[in-house]
């Protein structure tokens, strides 16, 4: 193992995350380490050998710096420290020597547009006048309107209402998001010296590499233009704004890119960034800049043949360009479940499975969000007294509680195994049917959705044609896929019957397993069969 670590920050290791499967540990809900019904470091490090047997690569794990916890972790007092709710410094440094032993990679989240408001400088930046070096490390303006009364301009933020909040003072500061998260002024070169600081402090550590929180949203356009009408948050990701995607922070990337690259071990940079097109988004991973971006386009695809091969292709040809590996995802703790968007109960399931398949066949890197390789669905009926997504707070139907309830781990026990005797409820309540999907109640049984990951992940290993590289598209008939990789084979039903096509080859893993009729396969509704070529 000490072998492993050493290689693994030697400077030698290959584009690892060109095809990593990367698994999302979303810290509060993963696993309870100390007992009081919110996860946290020391819970992470002993389930270190589940993630290992698993399959997957790497882990991302969701801010666990001290924070008051207005937007659970990404509003950051203290980027230098852990939250005592997650641990201390030790368990961080612990969790990533023990993560390293398991072979596995630790790529941490950095929040660059916003901190708290509970940060020193933000502290600061009250206390000082309008007008100081203080204020100057966030966007302060005054108002418009005759006396300064109304928001500097029409931006909204993105959990609802007026991005700007005012001060006694009179000046009002920008936040894209909650109030509690002031946006960083990124014209101060102050700020660009903190934030390298930062992520050499993380590096020093040991991690692997970023996740980049709001990517796209530290520039925003000269002179803070109006947007000019209202639902500006149903425009992101699809129409130009003048918060989001400008070109000056590509700037920041290809700086942050020099800084990964001056460390050993190929660490990496990913970003969340919502672009209003693939081209756009590619900007993002050009050689020079970050190496992966989050690919929305294909989470908010529909369950359809043809808008699923539209964005894959779309996806596939954008990130070619500029020679960047394609990543795949089909939730987060932003976004409904799949399970749930999909239609819930068997069928969501079942199209879950399908989708499972088809996006671990794909060239490139995928991201899992824990839980979903046991089908957990979007729990939908959290008692109100327990909501506490300030996104939810100002918009009641764009809750994201239900998709960050915690982990079954036994099919029993108090909070399913992610309690343990004596220890208090967990943060948000657990379903009373989670025990039947828990990891205990899947771990065995290799039809379970938990085998079939595990599975996937294993011939996904195995097989040289999968992870980085192309695919061709075969014909196939109306409502499904088919693409081929070398000697293997995928084949996606998404209609909601069975559909009957000349076998491709041996069968080597399913969703739902297809009837054979000679040489006729009918593939099931809803389903993905991943094969092995006879011809070839
Ligand atoms: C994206 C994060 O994933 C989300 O959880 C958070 O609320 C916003 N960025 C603001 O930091």
């Amino acid at each position: 193992m000490t072998e492993l670590i050493h290689d693994h920050h030697a400077g030698t290791a290959t584009a690892w995350w060109r095809d990593a499967v990367i698994y999302q540990v979303y810290v509060r809900s993963f696993a309870d380490g100390n007992g009081d019904g919110v996860g946290d470091l020391l819970g992470i490090r002993g389930k270190l050998d589940y993630l290992a047997e698993l399959g997957v690569d790497a882990l991302w794990l969701t801010p666990f710096y001290t924070s008051p916890m207005a937007d659970f972790g990404y509003d950051v007092a203290d980027y230098r420290d852990v939250d005592p709710i997650f641990g201390t410094l030790a368990d961080a440094r612990g969790l990533l020597d023990d993560a390293h032993a398991h072979g596995l990679r630790v790529i941490v989240d950095v929040v660059p547009n916003h901190t708290s408001d509970r940060h020193t400088w933000f502290r600061q930046a009250l206390a000082a006048e309008p007008g100081s070096p203080e204020r100057e490390r966030y966007i302060f303006r005054e108002g418009a309107g005759e006396n300064g009364e109304l928001p500097p301009n029409d931006w909204e933020s993105i959990f609802g209402g007026p991005a700007w909040t005012r001060l006694p003072d009179g000046q009002w500061y920008l936040h894209l998001f909650a109030p509690e998260q002031p946006d960083l002024n990124w014209e101060n070169p102050e700020v660009h010296a903190e934030f390298a600081s930062i992520l050499k402090f993380w590096l020093d550590l040991g991690v692997d590499g970023f996740r980049i929180d709001v990517a796209h949203g530290m520039v925003k356009a000269a002179g803070l233009p109006d947007v000019g009408h209202p639902d500006q948050v149903k425009m992101i990701g699809s129409e130009v704004v003048p918060f989001f995607d400008q070109d000056g922070v590509h700037e920041i990337h290809r700086a942050w890119r020099r800084l990964l690259d001056s460390y050993p071990g190929e660490r990496i940079g990913v970003a969340e960034a919502w672009a209003p097109t693939p081209e756009r988004l590619a900007g993002y991973v050009r050689p020079d800049e970050l190496h992966q971006a989050f690919n929305f386009h294909f989470l908010t695809t529909p369950w359809d043949a043809e808008r699923f091969r539209a964005v894959i292709e779309e996806s596939v040809l954008t990130a070619g360009l500029v020679g960047a590996p394609t990543t795949w995802v089909l939730s987060n703790h932003d976004v409904k479940r799949h399970v749930t968007r999909y239609g819930g109960g068997e069928l969501g399931l079942r199209r879950a499975r399908a989708a499972a398949l088809l996006m671990l066949a794909l060239p490139g890197s995928v991201y899992i969000y824990q839980g979903e390789e046991l089908g957990l669905p979007e729990v939908l009926d959290l008692p109100e007294e327990f909501l506490r997504d300030p996104q939810r707070l100002r918009n009641p139907e764009d809750g994201r509680d239900g998709c960050r309830v915690p982990i079954p781990w036994a099919v029993s026990g108090p909070d399913f195994g992610f309690g343990f005797p004596g220890s208090q409820d967990s943060w948000l309540p657990m379903p009373g049917s989670w025990g039947e999907l828990s990891v205990e109640a899947q771990l065995d049984d290799p039809d379970s959705t938990l085998g079939l990951y595990r599975t996937a992940l294993a011939v996904r290993r195995e097989r040289e044609e999968l992870g980085d590289g192309s695919l061709t598209w075969l014909k196939s008939p109306e409502g499904t896929l088919a693409f081929g990789r070398g000697a293997f084979v995928c084949t996606v039903n998404l209609t909601g019957a069975p559909v009957d096509l000349p076998a491709p080859g041996r069968v080597l893993l399913a969703s739902d397993p297809p009837a054979f009729d000679g040489e006729t396969v009918r593939l099931a509704p809803d389903s993905t069969v991943w094969w092995e070529r006879d011809d070839d």
